[in-house]
């Protein structure tokens, strides 16, 4: 393979990318972006990379969302407090109900930038080209705003800065302790899952008691006190990528600066193309999202592309295939993996298969068909023999009524009561929250059918 350069994409064909037209402007915002510090540092990429190869034997579990699209006009500190919140409750779920490890990755703090189906939107028999991400061009139906302004590139690396700056201060100031289990259910809405939650809550809390009067002194412990937290998002905008770009000084290869781990879209992952030529290049844990038209041939090309030295945890293969279709699409991709041996997380994205436009117009996504590609990702890999490494799902704190379905159900009329989506549609807190239970079943489960078998 040819030697890289963080420049090297720029000669390999593009798609989903925007043509800036003011180039002088552009060449300003890259030079400026390139001083900056970078948002992340590579020790820490590394270390994510080392939980994921956990993640990858079984011996953790991967923990992946956030808001589809981060907005500029939605940035706030309680948004970010609330997100985070559900990550944490979320991965209370699964390391109480299935004793395993969480590795916790927001699709924060640079989730941007957008491809869309279609080039341009038609409203009224208007037609504009699409919005991109608030990274690229503005949400509003008018053509001034729809115009690519790369000085958009400096508002989100200075929200990202800040989204960070917040992060790490919830992850280890105090508020992700584990004590403090109680407190993250204030403000919840009423469902089945919070009170399930709280049930859990409360046994967690005995424990902490028990502990103390064992003599175990939780509060000092460290671990219990904070939480490891990263970020990540799709690397669709390869100059903000490129000007964020850094040289580990420890190991003094290349890492990407604009977050822990990147992954390659679906529309973007062409072997040959801008967006697999940066990726292959830098440290960082990248992801690949693998939907149905996805070829083994070109999976086992990206396979050696993307991680020719078979690094554990390098790699994350995100499947969405559609409820339904993950019978036919998983064993096959599982296969080529398998014939060349190659290290890779297996998680399963449960949203972009299953969105549908809803009898009152709006684009969602039936939760149950969520739910089912999920419990149709365990069982293939139940049957297969692999391992089911994480989840990837897109979800917000905000009690937003976006994804129909769930046991507090939210039906096709109330879509439009609280649909504050920028792009593809979310699950609020009690789904997300169901979900969680979901997958924490399946896991205790394998772990008793593995243990049974075992003994047998
Ligand atoms: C996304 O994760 O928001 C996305 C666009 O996913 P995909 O590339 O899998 O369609
Ligand atoms: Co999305």
């Amino acid at each position: 393979m040819s030697e890289w350069v963080k420049t090297g994409w720029r000669s390999k064909p593009r798609v989903q990318m925007p043509e800036y037209t003011d180039q002088a402007a552009l060449q300003a915002v890259e030079a400026q972006l390139a001083k900056y510090p970078p948002l992340v540092f590579a020790g820490e990429a590394r270390r994510l990379k080392e939980k994921l190869g956990k993640a990858a034997r079984g011996e953790a579990f991967l923990l992946q969302g956030g808001d589809c699209a981060e907005s500029f006009s939605e940035f706030s500190a309680d948004l970010i407090r609330d997100t985070f919140k559900v990550m944490l409750q979320m991965a209370m779920v699964l390391t109480y109900g299935a004793k395993v490890p969480v590795v916790k990755v927001g699709r924060m703090a640079g989730q941007f930038a957008k491809p869309r189906s279609s080039p341009t939107e038609v409203i009224d028999g208007k037609e504009l080209p699409s919005y991109r991400g608030d990274i690229i061009n503005g949400f509003e139906f008018d053509p001034e705003a729809r115009v690519p302004d790369p000085r958009r590139m400096l508002q989100a690396y200075t929200q990202a800065a800040a989204t960070l700056n917040l992060l790490r201060a919830f992850s280890t100031g105090g508020y992700a302790d584990v004590h403090q289990v109680h407190a993250w259910t204030l403000g919840f809405t009423e469902s089945d899952e919070a009170e399930r939650y709280r049930d859990m809550a409360r046994r967690i809390t005995d424990t902490l008691d028990f502990m103390r009067a064992a003599g175990v002194d939780s509060e000092r412990a460290y671990t219990l006190r904070t939480v490891e937290f990263y970020t990540s998002h799709e690397a669709l905008l390869l100059e903000y990528e490129e000007a964020l770009c850094r040289v580990d000084s420890t190991t003094g290869l290349p890492v990407a600066g604009s977050g822990h781990m990147l992954w390659i879209g679906d529309r973007t992952r062409q072997p040959d193309g801008a967006h697999v030529e940066f990726l292959r290049g830098v440290q960082n844990p990248i992801g690949l999202k693998c939907g149905p038209s996805l070829t083994t041939d070109d999976l086992k090309r990206l396979l050696e592309k993307l991680n020719p030295e078979n690094e554990p945890g390098r790699l994350t293969l995100i499947t969405r295939f559609g409820a339904g279709n993950v019978g036919e699409h998983l064993p096959r991709l599982i296969r080529a993996v398998r014939e060349e041996g190659a290290n890779v997380v297996w998680s399963c994205d449960p949203m972009h298969g299953n969105t549908i436009k809803s009898s009152s117009g709006f684009k969602t996504r039936p939760f149950d068909s969520v739910l089912r590609e999920v419990r149709e990702f365990f069982a293939v890999h139940n049957a297969e023999g692999t391992i089911p490494g994480g989840v990837h799902f897109e979800m917000t704190g905000k009690d937003v009524t976006e994804c129909t379905g769930g046991m507090r159900a939210v039906t096709d009329e109330d879509l439009s009561s609280r649909y504050h989506t920028a792009c593809d549609p979310r699950l609020n807190a009690s789904q997300a929250l169901e979900l969680a239970f979901l997958v924490a079943e399946e896991l205790s489960n394998r772990r008793r059918d593995s243990q049974e078998a075992a003994v047998v």
